[in-house]
């Protein structure tokens, strides 16, 4: 996003409008927590790994929503080119401090949208050899695929619209809202 709101219309209710409630938000992640519960029978810890900072929230609600003995961990990333360039380029700004060899992994994701930040996460961990990795994200944009990945469990595909809200920022505004809002 290239021109930033003045101040003034931050937080005015004008410019935003839920897209996703925070009871729909909170259903859906009781149907997703299951889901991972039923699909990782084995033994042993998953973890569960965010991407910082929009997950933040998500990782929150939906650790408590698997009965599984879960492991919270987090890195970070900055992904460069998106909406300039398709070079892909992802720079590791924290990586895990923990191996992952042998065990079953979930990346967790505030939202998909080109793809680049997956695709290349995806690739970097499944060369450290876990048992599974599996990838989760709260919000998919399809439309804006440009690196296709699969992603498998997915809690709402939304429009090509910009998003804020339960994590998700603009310009590190926004990510304490209850809802997921489209940014007008
Ligand atoms: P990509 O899939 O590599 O293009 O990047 C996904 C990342 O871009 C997400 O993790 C978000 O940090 C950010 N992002 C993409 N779309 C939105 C949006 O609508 N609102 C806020 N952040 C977004
Ligand atoms: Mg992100």
């Amino acid at each position: 996003m290239s021109n930033p709101l003045p101040l003034t219309t931050l937080r005015d209710p004008a410019t935003l409008r839920v897209l996703i409630s925070a009871e729909r938000i909170q259903q859906r992640i009781a149907e997703i927590g299951q889901q991972i519960d039923e699909d990782l029978p084995g033994q042993g810890p998953v973890y569960l790994i965010g991407i910082l900072k929009g997950s933040f929230i998500f990782m929150a609600d939906l650790a408590r929503a698997i009965r599984r003995s879960a492991r919270i961990e987090f890195m970070g990333v900055s992904s460069y080119g998106r909406g300039k360039s398709s070079s892909g380029e992802v720079r590791v700004l924290k990586d895990l401090d923990v191996s992952i060899a042998g065990s079953d992994v979930i990346i967790v994701e505030d939202i998909v949208d080109s793809g680049i930040t997956l695709t290349y996460l995806k690739s970097l961990l499944e060369a450290r050899q876990p048992r599974s990795l599996r990838i989760v994200t709260l919000l998919d944009k399809p439309e804006r695929r440009v690196r296709p990945v699969h992603v498998d469990y997915v809690g709402f595909q939304i429009p090509d619209e910009f998003v804020v809200g339960y994590g998700l920022d603009f310009a590190e505004d926004y990510r304490n809202l209850k809802e997921v809002c489209i940014l007008e």
